[in-house]
């Protein structure tokens, strides 16, 4: 039997890149298993947004090693940003990987397993494309110059087959890659320069969705906002324009999108949340930090005060907006005024909840190169002290949902109590409630308390909405 087995790290376009990689798998006779030590295949979906990410990859690519010293038969490939990071350094430092290959190539994964690549008992063969640097030499050397170009982006994975996690939620990718030249940034080098997707073949997309019972969909790229501009004037659509057509398909009960930038995000698309039906009551506005000093410093090419003007002019024309953010701390020479200036923006706006991160110098990055590193313990202690401000203004943020009846996509049994139900709100609140529903339903529930992170409520009867 073929086997494989996939590990996911990073964001959302990697878990979509990744159920692209199982509905290739699956359509080529492969099938998945829960455990890593199962698989002939043993597929990693790496990350490289800050240390961490790859030190967790790290260890597990260790056990994968262990794996295949028990059974060289099994293939190890590494896919996704990471891989992409070092290329070919990936088989000098780890030469027991087979295959290894960068967001742009996922299309590519086929042909790393084609037929010739397994023997009579079904079992993987180790192929030597981009295998370096033994080949680069003789009469392989053609086969070394495919090698390093499987890291260039070749294309969208939209045509492939995909696994979708919940039948009734999907991601659909708009734009691959990221103009943007954020100083701390790795992204830029690993997905490369933005390429949007055609309007036309989107929106078809859309409908193949909606027919096959899909009800939430999340507009996937680097940069939202920018999309559509590098495409040709006959074809070319703003984002805002987008959000419109989607709404339109019948079916599409809740759209969502990652991520927006600051600089781009216009009025035509905050209009678009107040009037498009489907389009869910959620922006995510990473702010990075609040001091326009080091906002400059970041190249984010807004300040302190257009963010914020951006953050009126949401809750001006969509009051109940939720708002979710991204905030580095320790960015090279962030003194304690730069940090005070982040924590003033986080009590005023009231984010609804943030993802904060320790600063991460990356490879061939601009910042990393920068002199006057924050020392750790002091990241550390800013750290501290920015989540606690986060979650007490996010606690008193939820405190206006408690006593309202929310409109609930129930996604499953409660995390924390399997006999209650949980689901989100289209402001993206998780809730924790008592109730019949299914997963898939979207129903009507009374929140009863609130606390940071989740909401808890009671399923209204006869509440069924959809
Ligand atoms: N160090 C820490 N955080 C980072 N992010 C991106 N690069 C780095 C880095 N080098 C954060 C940003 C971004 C989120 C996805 O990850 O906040 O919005
Ligand atoms: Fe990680 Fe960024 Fe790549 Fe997503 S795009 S997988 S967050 S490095």
């Amino acid at each position: 039997m073929r086997t494989y087995h996939v590990t996911t790290f990073g964001c959302q376009m990697n878990e979509h890149d990744s159920e692209r990689m199982r509905g290739m798998l699956d359509s080529l006779g492969y099938e998945e298993v829960a455990e890593r030590e199962d698989a002939a295949l043993i597929l990693f979906n790496t990350c490289s947004i800050r240390e961490a990410a790859d030190n967790r990859f790290l260890a597990h690519l260790g056990q994968a090693k262990r794996l295949k010293s028990d059974d060289p038969t099994r293939v190890v490939g590494v896919g996704g940003c990471w891989a992409q990071s070092v290329k070919e350094e990936v088989f000098r430092r780890f030469p027991f990987v087979d295959v290894a290959f960068g967001p742009g190539q996922i299309h590519r994964l086929a042909e790393f397993l084609t037929a010739d690549s397994i023997d009579a008992h079904g079992r993987f063969l180790m192929r030597d494309a981009g295998r370096e640097p033994e080949c680069a030499q003789g009469a392989q050397g053609a086969r070394a110059e495919a090698g390093r170009g499987y890291f260039e982006f070749e294309g969208f994975a939209g045509h492939l087959p995909m696994k979708r996690a919940r039948e009734f939620q999907a991601w659909l990718q708009i734009s691959q890659g990221c103009n943007c030249v954020c100083s701390y940034c790795i992204v830029p080098s690993t997905r490369g320069r933005e390429q949007s997707r055609p309007p036309g073949e989107l929106l078809a997309e859309v409908e193949r969705l909606a027919a096959d019972g899909v009800l939430e969909v999340t507009l996937l790229g680097q940069n939202v906002n920018a999309y559509g501009r590098d495409l040709p004037r006959d074809e070319r659509v703003t984002f805002a324009e987008l959000l419109r057509a989607v709404d339109a398909i019948p079916g599409i009960r809740r759209i969502r999108y990652t991520s927006p930038h600051p600089k781009d995000i216009r009025e035509d698309v905050i209009r678009a949340h107040a009037e498009c039906e489907a389009l869910c009551e959620h922006i995510h506005l990473p702010l990075q930090s609040g001091s326009s000093r080091i906002l400059k410093a970041m190249r984010r090419t807004y300040n302190r005060e257009r963010y914020l003007d951006r953050v009126a002019q949401i809750r001006e024309h969509v009051p109940d907006c939720a708002l979710t953010t991204d905030i580095i701390v320790g960015f090279p020479g962030e003194s304690e005024e730069d940090f005070q200036a982040t924590l003033d923006v986080v009590s005023e706006v009231a984010y609804d909840s943030a993802y904060t991160f320790v600063y991460s110098p990356r490879r061939g990055t601009e910042a990393a190169e920068l002199p006057d590193q924050v020392p750790h313990p002091v990241k550390v202690e800013r750290m501290e002290r920015l989540v606690a401000l986060v979650q007490e203004r996010a606690r008193e943020r939820a405190e206006r949902f408690v006593g309202r009846a929310m409109e609930v996509l129930v996604e499953g049994p409660s995390r924390t109590d399997p006999a209650r139900l949980r689901g989100r709100t289209t402001h993206n609140k998780t809730v924790n409630f008592d109730g019949t529903a299914e997963p898939g339903d979207i129903v009507e529930v009374e929140i009863t308390a609130a606390t940071s992170m989740t909401l808890n409520g009671q399923e209204r009867l006869l509440s069924r909405v959809g």
